[in-house]
């Protein structure tokens, strides 16, 4: 008796593992036929935009914006169906047949996500890429652009500087960021102390909702129109477009890159750029990045502080500036260098040079990101003493960080002077800066992640003493499942405000307020979504 009903243990499992595995089969199938028999309006074959594991460049289509390989595994979840649409009407046409078929959406732009939640779900789930959703339409005169969400940064500092090489707009450090998911958690970037966010830079928008409608600024009203500017992506509908407001950039800017090690006082520079940084003008752009290299003398390991800035001005004006106001890093007119503002964005994230079009380059990775990842975010309203400098430079020397990075970036200037509710991101005045903490791997190492993810945790918890509390504030567009995520068996209110209120503090009350007017039944929805206040 005992042995039979072992040997029947694998039967039972095999049974229902098809009988799973053909109830999704039937979904993928009626789903697909209700995709083919949707046609509202004069739009292209749907056909033509459809992949499934059947179809040859699946998987190179999944591939082509997964930018953190942690989630490119043999055992990661999959999509049922990629849709890349080519008409607002496949777009209307995926999200209705995907609701009646109980499939979740995951919407991907430039899939920089750090947790992979625009192309990863523990559901059965269609991915709308918006690949082809990339064209960006410059309005010298009027100083606007509008830009479809699947275009990547590059692509519209690229169109800008085709018509201007004064105009700019205040988008990502990095060239492959998506406009839909940057945008939509904020998005901050080189000209952010003088213009404030991209999403201060919106003036109107395109957007679907859950019901297939397309709404813009005036139809949508300015609640859902505020939320969708810093209240995160995948939480309300699919953005399609943003119009931007463009800002002036002088045609000529400077940047600098100097780096010193601890035996050149990389901890007391570090120690007086908390006092001085934030107090900059606004035409400075300030961040450090911290690292380890081997020392050229003894070849051990040691940190050293790199010291990045963006000067929207001469090199001449910089250099007396500096001498004023930070003469301890003894920057000298050699450090600097001149340049076109588009120029400086390809020098600053070390791209090749020889011409812009890497810019437009969607698959060439940033030369600063390992293949895989994870990183975590805080906020700093007090300077750090230099004893607990110390101590994050003995965990940098630990053996499993030879590829972490930690990046400060300097807050102050124009983000002082934006009210704490005027979009959904509130990390405004009091802020000195932001840290960004990185630990990558190599694709192969990912069966070790644990090691490196602990690592990272601990930094984490180490840092609580020196940075915002209450809530410890956290960047959005920095996605972090850690702080907390929405789950089933609890009211996903109670359970979201933990990491809520660390992403937007008191704005995500007016988020779940919106959430509940645009989408009750949370149809878009994912591991850190705002939910509705009912459910
Ligand atoms: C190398 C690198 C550099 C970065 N540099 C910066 C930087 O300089 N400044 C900064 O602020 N951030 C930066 N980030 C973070 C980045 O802004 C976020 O990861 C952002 O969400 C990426 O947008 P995406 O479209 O590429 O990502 P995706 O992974 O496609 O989307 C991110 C999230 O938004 C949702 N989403 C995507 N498109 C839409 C849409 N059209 N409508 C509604 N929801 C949508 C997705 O479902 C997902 O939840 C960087 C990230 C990386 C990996
Ligand atoms: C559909 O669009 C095509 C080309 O875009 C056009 O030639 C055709 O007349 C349109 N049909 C209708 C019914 O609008
Ligand atoms: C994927 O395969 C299906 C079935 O063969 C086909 O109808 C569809 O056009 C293919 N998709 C693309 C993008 O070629
Ligand atoms: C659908 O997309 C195609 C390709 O971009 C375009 O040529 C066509 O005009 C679009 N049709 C509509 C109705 O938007
Ligand atoms: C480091 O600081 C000390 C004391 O302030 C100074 O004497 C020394 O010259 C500095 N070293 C470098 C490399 O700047
Ligand atoms: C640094 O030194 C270590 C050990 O001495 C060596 O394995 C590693 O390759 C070196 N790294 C670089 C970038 O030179
Ligand atoms: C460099 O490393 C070696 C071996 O670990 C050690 O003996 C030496 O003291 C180190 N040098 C310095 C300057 O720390
Ligand atoms: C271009 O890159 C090379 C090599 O990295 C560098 O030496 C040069 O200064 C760069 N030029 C500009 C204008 O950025
Ligand atoms: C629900 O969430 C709260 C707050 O995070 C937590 O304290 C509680 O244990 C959770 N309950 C269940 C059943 O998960």
């Amino acid at each position: 008796m005992k042995s039979l009903h072992y040997s029947m243990l694998p039967i039972f499992f095999v049974v229902l593992f098809s009988l799973s595995w053909a109830t999704s089969a039937d979904t993928q199938e009626d789903f697909l036929h209700c995709l083919s028999s949707f046609h509202p309006g004069n739009s292209s074959s749907i056909s033509q935009v459809i992949y499934t594991e059947r179809n040859s460049s699946y998987s190179s289509i999944l591939q082509s914006s997964i930018h953190n390989l942690r989630f490119s595994t043999p055992t990661t979840p999959r999509p049922l169906v990629i849709v890349t649409p080519l008409n607002v009407s496949h777009v209307q046409a995926t999200i209705h047949c995907a609701r009646n078929h109980g499939l979740q959406i995951r919407t991907r732009s430039g899939g920089h996500d750090f947790e992979g939640l625009s192309y990863v779900a523990e559901v059965p789930f269609v991915i709308v890429d918006l690949v082809n959703f990339r064209s960006v339409n410059v309005d010298v005169e009027n100083r606007v652009a509008w830009v479809q969400s699947g275009a990547i940064t590059g692509e519209l500092y690229y169109r800008i500087a085709e018509k201007s090489r004064t105009l700019a707009f205040p988008g990502a450090l990095s060239h492959t960021v998506g406009i839909g998911g940057y945008i939509s958690g904020g998005g901050y970037g080189l000209l952010f102390r003088k213009f404030g966010l991209a999403a201060d830079n919106v003036i109107d928008a395109q957007f679907i909702d859950a019901k297939g409608r397309v709404l813009n600024r005036k139809s949508m009203g300015e609640d859902l129109f505020w939320a969708i500017r810093g209240g995160g992506g995948g939480s309300f509908g699919i953005v399609l477009s943003w119009k931007l407001k463009l800002v002036p950039v002088p045609a000529t800017v400077t940047v600098f890159s100097v780096s010193r090690t601890l035996e050149q006082n990389a901890t007391q520079l570090f120690h007086r750029w908390q006092y001085v940084a934030h107090n900059l003008p606004d035409d400075i752009y300030s961040a450090v990045l911290i690292s380890t290299i081997n020392s050229t003398q003894d070849g051990n390991r040691t940190v050293v502080a790199t010291f990045i800035s963006l000067f929207l001005g001469r090199t001449n004006e910089l250099i007396p500036l500096m001498q004023k106001r930070f003469p301890e890093l003894g920057l000298v007119k050699e450090d600097c260098i001149e340049m076109s503002w588009i120029e400086s964005v390809v020098f600053l994230s070390q791209l090749p040079n020889q011409t812009l079009d890497i810019l437009l380059d969607r698959s060439y990775g940033s030369p600063l990101l390992s293949p895989s990842f994870k990183a975590k975010s805080d906020y700093v309203k007090k300077p750090m003493p230099e004893i607990a400098l110390q101590g994050i430079w003995s965990q940098l020397l630990e053996e499993e960080a030879t590829s972490a990075t930690i990046n400060f970036i300097s807050y102050g200037g124009k983000m002082d002077r934006i009210s704490e509710t005027a979009t959904p991101f509130p990390h405004r005045i009091g802020n000195l800066y932001k840290i960004n903490y990185n630990i990558g791997w190599q694709q192969e190492e990912n069966m070790n992640s644990q090691r490196y993810i602990s690592w990272i945790r601990k930094l984490y918890s180490y840092m609580s003493s020196f940075v915002s509390e209450s809530p410890r504030e956290a960047f959005v567009n920095y996605r972090d499942l850690d702080i907390g995520m929405n789950n089933e068996g609890n009211t996903s209110y109670v359970q979201a405000s933990v990491w809520g209120r660390k992403y937007f503090k008191k704005n995500f009350d007016r988020l779940v307020y919106v959430k509940t007017k645009i989408d009750p039944e949370n149809f878009f929805k994912h591991e850190q979504s705002i939910p509705p206040r009912f459910s």
